[in-house]
């Protein structure tokens, strides 16, 4: 592991420890920026990353960063709130949306004095994108490469600072680290979090354990997510007995490359909000035959929309036309979009795209407030693996990022003040070297178990679920053996995409309705009466918990579903 040696190691025999103020777990918008706060802000931090300091999902994130800003004429708070409640179908958590909403224009202001460049507009105003659901334009972008722009610019903004020798405090950065663990004091307060970097285990003792791990994509056979999003956040949380929620709540983008033998490439919903439109095989758009607002309907009804034409029709998938956006603006404004379907063989300029829904974002997670902070003290969640309820039932698209960037400029501030006023308030763990080796051992199903699980849950509880399909699922997941104790990266993916599909399928079961992204075709209408409420799991029990104050899923209407 690289630059261990900046910060205070007891070696012992396999297992090096470190101790520092704070330790993050994973590098996407979330992550990064909280790092770079901190060490900024005179706090000791230890990043780590299963992968490289790159790979995240932040880094496919195309579309962009929803948020009003001054500039943006026309925009306000409220109506972004607004768009923000309706997209939820009645779960998202209105206090929680204003304060994320309200945080968007400081985060960007961040983003940028870090060296972020959004796209402008001729006469130099910020350049704003429409995307489905959003009654205004207000997606900050950088081309159809907007997640990897900030990723880049926060990972060398972020090395620069590790390099900075001048630093009493220090930023340790740590690759192909996998977090196995998190460690726990005797009085149930996380204090650490224990890591494999393949030739050895590794502790790092902190005063704030940091998940921001990001999504679950990967265990579906379609997804829009690198190979990274294997939920280990969620998991790594469950294992550790944190409150979960919304599990059931996992949102498929409409418009995913569908070509035999290729990935599941995103197309941008922001090709939609330039003109781009859905058609089936025989030319029909038929995005209106379902909902007024056609291709520009939040994610769930334009899903659901494809979804039906492909299952009355009987095809494996529908056409994105982007003819209509005129040759000039798809070269100028989606230039890595076209360029990867040339490599596919198409020509978007000349031809529609087949696409059909892949499992994209994940609302469900680690319960946690605005701040990241969790059901455990000392263990906090930020980003796509936390669950704030912002989302409710369904995201506004290019929420995600705007959610990611607040709460971790949120979280600094808390972790900067306390770390100044508690230096080393929670070196507890008393545990020893073999205690805290013995605690994360965990069985592990087959790495090779890792497609049939992606192909199971992608038939049982993917885009359209019911009790029987569930139930199957259910069956066969438990089916899957655990057969050792590993700490092998691949293996131990393997042990947490099974934690978390369980947990997903169980959830699943229990919200019968229809709501948002969850679409049973048992239960095709939204139940206010019982089902207004989130799910939630905690240490080995499931629960119904309201929440502050609810608004009524008026767009919801009983939902032509078939599976
Ligand atoms: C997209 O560009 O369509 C994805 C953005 C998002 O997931 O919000």
């Amino acid at each position: 592991m690289p630059e261990i040696n900046s910060l205070s190691i007891m070696p012992d025999p396999g297992l090096a420890e470190i101790e520092t103020d704070v330790v993050i777990i994973g590098s996407g918008i979330a992550g990064l920026l909280l790092a770079h706060e901190l060490v900024e802000g005179g706090v000791n931090v230890v990043i780590a990353t299963k992968d490289s300091l790159l790979d995240s999902n932040t880094r496919y994130a195309q579309g962009g960063v929803a948020a009003v800003i001054a500039e943006a004429l026309g925009d306000s708070k409220e109506a972004h709130l607004q768009d923000t409640i309706k997209s939820g179908a009645g779960l998202a958590n209105e206090k929680v949306a204003r304060e994320i909403i309200d945080g968007g224009g400081a985060l960007i202001k961040r983003l940028m004095q870090l060296g972020v460049k959004f796209d402008r507009t001729e006469n130099g105003q910020i350049s704003m994108h429409l995307e489905g659901g959003h009654s205004q334009r207000r997606v900050l972008h950088s081309k159809d490469a907007t997640g990897k722009t900030i990723a880049e610019q926060l990972v060398a903004v972020l090395r620069d600072c590790a390099l900075d020798s001048g630093r009493s405090n220090k930023v340790v950065i740590l690759e192909n680290a996998f977090a196995l663990d998190i460690i726990k004091s005797e009085d149930n307060q996380a204090c650490g979090v224990l890591l494999s970097s393949g030739r050895e285990v590794v502790a790092v003792k902190a005063n704030a354990i940091v998940l921001a791990t990001g999504g679950i994509g990967q265990i579906f056979e379609r997804t829009t997510n690198p190979l990274v999003a294997t939920g280990d956040g969620i998991a790594l949380a469950a294992r550790a007995g944190a409150k979960l929620v919304d599990m059931e709540f996992v949102q498929f983008h409409p418009t995913a490359f569908f070509k035999e033998g290729y990935p599941a490439f995103l197309i941008s919903e922001a090709v939609r909000g330039q003109g781009a439109i859905l058609v089936d095989e025989t030319g029909h758009r038929f995005a209106f035959d379902f909902h007024k607002d056609g291709e520009l309907a939040t994610r769930d009804i334009v899903a659901n929309a494809i979804h039906q034409t492909m299952t009355s029709r009987g095809i494996p998938n529908v056409f994105l036309d982007l003819r209509p956006i005129g040759i000039s603006q798809i070269n100028e404004k989606f230039p890595n979009i076209l360029a990867t379907l040339e490599a596919a063989g198409i020509d978007a300029t000349k031809e529609p795209i087949p696409v059909c829904p892949a499992a994209h974002y994940f609302m469900g997670g680690v319960a946690a407030d605005t701040n990241g902070r969790t059901s455990i003290e000392g263990l906090f969640a930020i980003g796509e693996c936390a669950s704030t309820g912002l989302h409710g039932a369904n995201r506004l698209a290019s929420n995600s990022l705007l959610e990611a960037g607040v709460m971790a400029l949120n979280l600094a501030d808390i972790l900067v003040r306390e770390a100044k006023t508690q230096p080393g308030y929670i070196q507890k763990s008393a545990k020893t070297y073999q205690q805290l080796i013995k605690s994360a051992d965990c069985s592990v199903p087959n790495n090779g178990d890792k497609k049939h699980l992606q192909r199971l849950m992608y038939r049982g509880a993917g885009l359209v679920r019911d009790a029987k399909g569930l139930t199957e699922l259910q069956s066969a997941l438990a089916a899957i053996t655990t057969y050792k104790t590993s700490f092998n990266r691949s293996d131990r993916e393997a042990a947490n995409m099974l934690l978390v599909s369980k947990l997903i399928a169980e959830a699943c079961q229990r919200r019968r309705e229809s709501r948002g992204s969850h679409l049973r075709s048992d239960f095709q209408a939204s139940d206010d009466v019982h089902n207004l409420h989130r799910i939630t799991f905690e240490n080995g029990s499931w629960n119904a918990e309201m929440i502050e104050k609810f608004h009524l899923a008026s767009v919801q209407k009983p939902l032509i579903v078939t599976r």
